[in-house]
């Protein structure tokens, strides 16, 4: 037997970095040749079909007024000064601004739990009464006296946050053990199983303005890997949800990977699964030859394949009778399903609600929704007698942005429904995915079996019926030719104008070759794709069941010294950004965003932050060719449509936050008058060395304790010293 070794966490796969996406969709370029310049446009006009619905663009000339489109503005501006570009290994705020830690990996949920000693010592069986790692997605939900939501509170209230992964260097004595490849220490596998997932903490405000967590709260509650979950919606049920721990395909175990979250007009919380397929145990050369080529077809579009280090959990020997750890190994052993764990991948990938106000439910995996490497599921506008809208991106190189829209018209009776309100909203409904066009338009295009050619005879993949549309999402995408994006992220929505943004962190140049780029993922420079992202924005013009829109990008991430042609938008030193990621607009002040970052690429000049803007709408910026540059100097122009420059018709960008070493910021919530964000400082000190986990004064980062201590995720609250208003 070899000694233990721990599999160096710095060479692993991020599963983000991944494409799974082979079809040849419309990257846009390649269908239409047209090379319009801004002058050509602005002078000649646009002989498309797409001129009609672009003159409502609002497209502005060059040298017209900033503020002559006759719009309200906000009625705020962003009354800070810009936090400086920081490689400090600290949280850094505004003047007139404290950040206080709330609530940290590890931190003891539940009266009999010790204090968390983050040495890697501490037992396993606490974990499933301690928050998690890797705090991402979050949602404040204000709570009454009656112990029930009340969206206006601002005192008291159940914080609800995803736990996305590990730095599992520092939750052992030494790292991970990893023998002949595969997991040995049982408390290591544990420990990391309970670590991901949810958390439910009671968060109150005392006489002074000081923010806590209750320890001993009764709503207090993870939902983690083994946590039961039903599911619901056209796919709970299927042939291919069926696997030994539920034969009849309607339950599974735990939700994983849960990245960016969502909410509902009834108070509950939507975690969404995002790279779910790493942690499948699945050797494609010893599997496949068991699987049928349709199943062979939807493992690959998803790359369930054991590409990251997680996928080990399923060898830990020996396995509890309830096959904990062997639920996660995918391969074909059994007599048929029911006998196996080989379709549990096809219970991953959905969105999860959760009820944070009653703590015995049962979270509801919601099908209708998709199955894809979910970051998020935004609410869009919420009108009575109308059907209700989530957006949801894809988080991977070139995959696609989808929205669903429910069956059921909203009736506001149902605000106090709870997960039967979601079982009326989210079971029924259509699947739409996004199919960008040039012109500054788009469709809509529907998901459902026997439409659109999501059929049986679609050459790509025999679709069967609409479970199998769903569980096969991508498929789906492919087969009707949706847009592929540059990794699209967080999405949310402008109250004031019901805008729809989505981020879109970057992308490489496998994935986005010069001669590949399109109007809505318009830029390759620096001979490496689109490495510091951009943002994109696009309106359903008002009516959630739309299924035409129109786009423009909002706004691109670049260093501020860079040439015009990456940082397109004229960011300066003080809102410079790059790679966006955490994006959601505030409910308290109406119109204000914020912006977060999850970096690599400008990491030599400032951590990873986060940003607070104030954006225009669609269409008011102007429509503008790009010159891309390869590595050799050839050359080649990209139209697209860019909306107005930060400080331009009373648009706003400012940085707000820096975080400490290794982080990114991801999540963001408030209380009910603004008064409190709430902010998750994720992985700080990640890019440490695995071998030097016993030596201290080489971790990258000690936030948040200091001292010799090791890193910690952690919320973070912000309030402002006199108590007003964040950021206006
Ligand atoms: Fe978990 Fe796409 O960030
Ligand atoms: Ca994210
Ligand atoms: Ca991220």
């Amino acid at each position: 037997m070899n000694a233990p070794t721990t599999k160096p966490e710095t060479a692993m796969i991020d599963p983000d970095d991944i494409g799974y996406n082979t079809t040849g969709n419309p990257l846009f370029s390649a269908l239409i040749e047209a090379r319009l310049t801004r002058r050509g446009l602005l002078r000649g006009g646009l002989a498309t079909a797409g001129a009609a619905m672009l003159s409502s663009l609002s497209l502005t000339a060059c040298g017209s007024s900033d503020d002559d489109d006759g719009e309200e503005e906000p009625s705020f501006r962003l009354s800070f000064d810009p936090v400086a570009h920081s490689v400090a290994d600290a949280l850094i705020v505004p003047a007139g601004y404290t950040a206080s830690v709330l609530l940290r990996l590890g931190d003891p949920i539940a009266a009999d739990v010790p204090a968390y000693r983050n040495d890697g010592t501490d037992d396993p069986a606490t974990y499933d009464r301690r928050a998690g790692d890797h705090h991402d997605g979050m949602t404040w939900f204000g709570m009454g006296g009656n112990d029930r939501w009340a969206p206006e509170a601002a005192d008291r209230g159940l914080l609800v946050q995803n736990h996305e992964s590990l730095t599992p260097m520092y939750l052992h004595p030494r790292g991970r053990t990893v023998v002949d490849g595969k997991r040995s220490v049982a408390a290591e596998v544990d420990r990391e199983m309970f670590l991901h997932g949810v958390s439910v903490v009671e968060t109150v405000k005392d006489a002074n303005g000081n923010w806590s967590y209750k320890q001993d709260s009764r709503f207090n509650r993870r939902v983690h890997t083994l946590t039961e979950t039903i599911l619901t919606g056209p796919a709970a049920g299927s042939a291919m949800m069926v696997t030994r721990y539920s034969r009849d395909g309607t339950r599974t175990r735990g939700t994983v990977n849960n990245c960016a979250n969502g909410t509902t007009p009834w108070g509950t919380y939507l975690a969404c699964e995002e790279n779910w397929y790493g942690y499948f145990f699945r050797t494609p050369g010893a599997d496949n030859p068991n699987r049928s080529a349709r199943e062979v077809t939807g493992l690959t579009r998803y790359g369930v394949a054991s590409s990251s280090f997680y996928g080990l959990w399923g060898t830990m020997s020996p396995d509890t009778p309830d096959q904990k750890y062997g639920r996660w190994d995918a391969h074909v052993k059994g007599d048929s399903a029911a006998d196996d764990y080989r379709n549990a991948p096809n219970t991953y990938g959905w969105v999860v609600e959760i009820d944070p106000f009653t703590p015995d439910s049962t979270p509801r995996k919601r099908t209708a929704l998709g199955r894809m490497g979910h970051e998020g599921a935004a609410l869009g506008p919420v009108i009575a007698g109308k059907p209700l809208v989530w957006y949801q991106g894809d988080d991977a190189r070139n995959e696609y942005f989808y929205k669903f829209v429910s069956a059921r018209n909203w009736d506001p009776a149902d605000a106090t429904g709870g997960l039967a309100a979601g079982d009326k909203y989210m079971n029924e409904g259509t699947l739409y995915v996004a199919r960008f066009n040039e012109d500054g338009t788009g469709e809509w295009i529907e998901l459902s079996f026997g439409k659109n050619g999501i059929t049986p005879d679609y050459a790509g993949y025999a679709f069967a019926d609409q479970a199998d549309v769903l569980i096969h999402t991508r498929l789906a995408g492919d087969a009707v030719g949706a847009t592929k994006m540059d990794r699209p992220e967080w999405a949310s929505v402008n109250p004031r104008t019901g805008d729809v943004y989505l981020t879109l962190t970057n992308n490489n140049k496998a994935n986005r070759p010069i001669d590949k780029t399109d109007g809505p993922n318009p830029r390759f420079y620096n001979d490496a794709g689109n490495p510091n992202g951009h943002i994109v924005r696009l309106t359903d013009g008002g009516a959630p069941d739309a299924t035409r829109f129109e786009w423009d990008v909002y706004l691109f991430g670049a260093p501020f010294d860079a040439p015009p042609d990456v940082n397109v938008s004229g960011l300066t030193k003080d809102n410079d950004f790059s790679s966006p990621d955490g994006l959601w607009f505030s409910e308290a002040s109406p119109g204000l965003a914020w912006i977060q970052t999850d970096d690599g690429a400008y990491t030599q000049v400032t951590n990873c932050m986060m940003l607070a803007a104030v954006p225009g709408k669609v269409g008011d910026g102007e429509r503008l060719t790009i010159t891309n540059t390869a590595a050799d100097g050839t050359q080649r122009q990209q139209a697209t449509i860019v909306g107005a420059k930060p400080g331009q018709k009373g648009t706003q960008l400012t940085r707000f936050l820096v975080g400490p070493k290794g982080c990114e910021i991801t999540g963001i919530a408030e209380s009910g008058d603004g008064r409190a964000i709430f902010v998750n400082i994720q992985h700080p000190g990640e890019n440490t060395a695995d071998a030097d986990i016993g030596d201290p004064s080489k971790f990258e980062s000690h936030w948040p304790d200091g001292g010799n201590s090791r890193p910690r995720s952690a919320t973070v609250v912000i309030t402002r010293n006199d108590g007003g208003v964040i950021a206006v």
